[in-house]
């Protein structure tokens, strides 16, 4: 798979989301989720991406596990800064005892001394960006983190962080279904961040449109489906390509962001073999201008 920089990392140009595969899974099949992971691997989707979050660091620990013969082959992300109450309530922490505590936790999950990419999950409110990321810096600097990267922050947090510790990599989420990224991208452009657009598939919506020919399953769109005019686009440029919807939705975002030179590299979440493989092979599909054009204009009102 073709690699990219951001910052001093190299990534390949789509990695994969774990959150899904595991956050129920039990012992029973975590040798089928981890198959998932060592064919990502196998394909050069190195790049696996985790939060103490999922499933309460269950998540984590299935990643660790999966990558223990294989370490030195995988960029392992993580995040923190999501707080569980006894409940299923949740709160936001940034403060530097926190962050260093998350970190220890989170090496001790995945059974490793270093993580490549460390995301704050979301800024506190309560913390200003510059002293979480001074934290983080300070992880960098004690070699527990390789690099640095944050998650659905303004394009202003983003240079207030960077000003403190450079920046590697903004996660947010980006999709035909979800565009409001593209206001800060030109930020991250011009301070030579990557992205890294999480549920690159809406959420598994763009990826159930039926190839031209077939009916939608069960008779009817499920809620949150594209319009008709989306799905149509989707559906048409697919059949141009000989490929399945779903891939020209992943291929959409590697070409909206060469748009703006910047790196990018989704991370749809699968915990299918065969999705795992669709997934990997959209990374190789070129679309031409009236294509992207088309696309573009059928995804405009999405926020
Ligand atoms: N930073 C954040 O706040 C944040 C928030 C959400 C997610 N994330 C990250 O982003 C990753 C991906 O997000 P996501 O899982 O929410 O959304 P997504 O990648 O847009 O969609 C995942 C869904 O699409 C289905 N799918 C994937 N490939 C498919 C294919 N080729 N054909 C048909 N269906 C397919 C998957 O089902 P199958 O398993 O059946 O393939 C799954 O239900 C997560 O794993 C997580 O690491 C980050």
């Amino acid at each position: 798979m073709r690699r990219v920089f951001m910052g001093g990392l190299e990534v390949p140009v789509q990695g994969l989301g774990c959150m899904r595969i595991t956050e129920d899974v039990t012992s029973a099949d975590e040798r089928a989720a981890a198959d998932v992971v060592h064919r990502a691997l196998d394909l050069g989707a190195t790049f696996l991406d985790t939060a103490d979050m999922y499933g309460r660091g269950r998540n984590e620990g299935f990643v660790g596990r999966a990558v223990r013969h294989r370490r030195e082959e995988a960029i392992v992300c993580t995040k923190f800064g999501v707080v569980f109450g006894a409940g299923d309530d949740w709160r936001i922490r940034g403060d530097p005892e926190y962050a260093r505590a998350a970190c220890d936790a989170s090496l001790r999950r995945l059974g490793t001394d270093v993580i490549d990419l460390y995301y704050l999950h979301r800024p506190d409110p309560a913390v200003p960006v510059e002293e979480t990321v001074g934290a983080m810096s300070a992880l960098v600097a004690a070699g527990k983190v390789r690099h640095i990267g944050l998650s659905e922050v303004t394009g202003e947090e983003l240079r207030a962080a960077h000003a403190v510790h450079p920046v590697t990599a903004v996660q947010s989420q980006w999709s035909l279904s979800a565009r409001g990224i593209e206001a800060m991208i030109p930020v991250c452009a011009a301070l030579g961040v990557g992205v890294v657009p999480f549920s690159p598939h809406g959420r598994g919506l763009l990826a159930s449109v039926p190839p031209a020919g077939q009916p939608p399953a069960h008779g009817s769109s499920p809620p949150g489906a594209p319009a008709p005019s989306l799905a149509g686009a989707l559906r048409d440029v697919a059949r141009r390509h000989g490929v399945r919807p779903g891939q020209i939705a992943l291929s959409w975002v590697q070409h909206r962001a060469a748009v703006w030179g910047v790196p990018v590299t989704p991370i749809p979440g699968t915990s299918d073999l065969r999705h795992l493989e669709e997934n990997i092979a959209a990374a190789g599909i070129e679309l031409s201008g009236p294509e992207l054009a088309r696309l573009d204009s059928a995804s405009a009102g999405a926020r």
